[in-house]
């Protein structure tokens, strides 16, 4: 059951697919996805298929097509082969099947983007839905990981900063002396973060960042005209 040639197009548009990116297909079948994604957008990919015959004849498919150069088909399950160097990741498999990837998908560097043919991550809810005469494609950026407590530092000034995350949504406080202010439009994007709060001068603060393991590092920008720069450091 091949993923449809509009459906193809829209997965790999939808995860906006260049040369310099290295497409994973988990389940290649025909090897469809991982030949277009070379074909038309110039990525390097690979197919990974379980059935040997199959990955035989997609793996023909991409030397017909003349992309076998930059797609490779390959005979593995997606359970155990390493996909962790994939830029982009696009399934088309069974609910369960992402279900069990999931965790794994989780763990891939923060803005990977996944893309997935009719079938849902459950409760990591999609941050795009794209509709083909009634078949469904989902987009998820792989979110960095920022739950719990960080050290903000504004310039010298510090600040306690606390996250409580769950996929892509986060929520958050800040320490302001004795009291704990609430975060506002906190935002996680793959490895970008955002977020805001009214300082104990009533002046509201706006931070933009880049999370790169335990550090974030970004600008900021308040109310009253004041710019700099920030970082913050994991506890
Ligand atoms: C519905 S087809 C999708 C083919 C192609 N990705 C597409 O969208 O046109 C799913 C494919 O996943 C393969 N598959 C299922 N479980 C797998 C596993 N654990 N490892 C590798 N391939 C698997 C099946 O053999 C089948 O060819």
């Amino acid at each position: 059951m091949p993923t449809p040639d509009e459906v193809v197009d829209r997965m790999l548009r939808m995860a906006q697919v260049t040369k310099d990116d290295l497409v994973y297909d988990l389940g290649a079948g025909d090897g469809k996805i991982a030949i277009a994604a070379a074909k038309k957008f110039g990525a390097r990919s690979v197919g990974i298929e379980y059935n040997a015959d199959m990955a035989k004849h997609a793996q023909g498919n991409a030397e017909k097509a003349g992309v076998a150069g930059r797609a490779r088909i390959i005979q593995g399950d997606i359970f155990v082969t390493d996909f962790s160097q994939a830029t982009v990741v696009t399934l088309y498999l069974l609910p369960a099947l992402n279900m069990k990837l999931r965790p794994t998908l989780l763990q891939m560097r923060p803005g990977t983007r996944v893309v997935s043919h009719s079938f849902t991550m459950e409760d990591w809810e999609a941050d795009e839905i794209s509709n083909m005469d009634g078949r469904r494609a989902y987009f998820w950026l792989v979110p960095a990981n920022v739950n719990g407590g960080w050290t903000l530092d504004n310039g010298g000034e510090k600040a306690e900063l606390s996250f409580e995350q769950r996929f892509q949504k986060i929520e958050g406080t800040i320490g302001l002396g004795h009291s704990q202010g609430g975060l506002r439009d906190a935002r996680l994007r793959g490895f970008n973060i955002s977020f805001a709060y009214v300082d104990n001068n009533g002046v509201k603060r706006d931070y933009t960042g880049r999370v790169t393991g335990g550090k974030m590092e970004g600008s900021f920008r308040a109310d009253n005209g004041t710019e700099g720069r920030w970082s913050a450091t994991k506890k």
